[in-house]
């Protein structure tokens, strides 16, 4: 069995033998643009953007395995076969990481990060009075999946109060749920630190918008570790600009990289990471990929399978 990989580059095909090697012996891992590899050997593709027209190639192609727990950069290729399986990322590593990455855009919000780092750059002696502690202070998630859920639940750990939307309805300890259009806007005006952990689909593009930000209290911050087209940059920095919001954390981005010059580079409200908030370690990604064909093997549907009805 061939699984054919494009993660993290060529370099990186040696240490994906070597993990899979470990976790599922039966598979022969190849690069996936590797000239002697003829598409009718491909059995499995675990891949990041794998390029337009590129799975459809391969007649003999039983799963396709995002390298991450987004799918867009396989679905946004027309051609990609509509009959063969997607498995999204998961698991508990990316759940954790992903929950780190959001404590660490709530905290600097809550204490004003932004702020302290504009006095030290200026070498400005700026000690002051942070508002309120999380305990006063409502983070609302959207998107409650595998990576809102675990996130919610380490927001609350540090003692904030916490709620979550997401398309369905949802029972999670200790956070409040909002669900679908109808519980929008109540979740939003609860609101003083939003994150958003959505998949891109036709529905979620543009969650974070001028209507949606009026929505938020005044001096709210956001969080966007979704996709870059969650949030409408021109309307975040009217917003940062006005006071409404009183600072963004930004992990992603429409186009990636960033582009030089862009504003929310040097606005003193945005603090940009470069689409790091969660990439679980390459052999936790290894067994997660050896678990699901296993699953796929065994004849049981693998666990994170993208449904094309629900776009995620
Ligand atoms: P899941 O599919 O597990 O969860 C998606 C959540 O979004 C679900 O709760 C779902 O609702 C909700 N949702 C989807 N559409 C809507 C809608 N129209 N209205 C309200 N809620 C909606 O995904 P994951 O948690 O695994 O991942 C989420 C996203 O995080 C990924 O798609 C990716 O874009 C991003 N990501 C970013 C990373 C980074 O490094 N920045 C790393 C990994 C992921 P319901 O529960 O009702 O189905
Ligand atoms: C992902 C990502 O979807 O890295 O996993 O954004």
């Amino acid at each position: 069995m061939i699984l054919a990989v494009n993660s993290g580059g060529q370099d990186a095909v040696a240490d994906w033998r070597a993990q899979f090697a470990r976790v599922a012996p039966h598979l022969e891992v190849r690069w996936l643009d590797d000239a002697d590899l003829r598409p009718e050997q491909v059995h499995y593709a675990f891949v990041w953007s794998p390029g337009p027209g590129r799975p459809a190639t391969m007649p003999n192609l039983r799963l396709i395995l995002s390298s991450g727990a987004g799918v867009d950069h396989i679905t946004c290729d027309p051609a990609w076969p509509r009959h063969v399986g997607i498995v999204r990322m998961g698991g508990e590593e990316t759940a954790q990481r992903m929950g780190e990455y959001v404590c660490l855009g709530a905290l600097p919000l809550l204490r004003s990060l932004p702020r302290i780092i504009a006095g030290q750059r200026l070498g400005r002696w700026d000690s002051f009075d942070s508002p309120r502690t999380a305990p006063e202070t409502r983070v609302g998630v959207m998107g409650l999946g595998n990576l809102g859920a675990h996130a919610a639940q380490m927001l609350r750990g540090l003692g904030f109060q916490v709620a979550g939307w997401s398309r369905s309805p949802k029972s999670l300890p200790g956070i409040e749920h909002f669900a679908g259009g109808a519980g929008r806007d109540a979740f939003l005006a609860r609101t003083d630190i939003l994150v958003c952990l959505l998949p891109d689909t036709p529905e979620t593009r543009g969650a974070i918008r001028a209507e949606t930000i009026a929505k938020l209290p005044q001096g709210a911050g956001v969080v966007n570790a979704g996709r870059g087209g969650h949030a409408v940059l021109p309307d975040v920095i009217a917003a940062l600009d006005s006071g409404h919001l009183a600072g963004a954390v930004l992990d992603v981005f429409e186009p990636e990289p960033l582009p030089p010059g862009h504003p929310a580079w040097s606005h003193p409200g945005i603090i940009v990471t470069p689409h790091l908030a969660s990439l679980a370690s390459r052999p936790a990604r290894a067994q997660y990929v050896a678990d699901a064909i296993a699953a796929y093997e065994r004849g049981e549907a693998p666990a994170n399978l993208y449904d094309p009805a629900r776009g995620y």
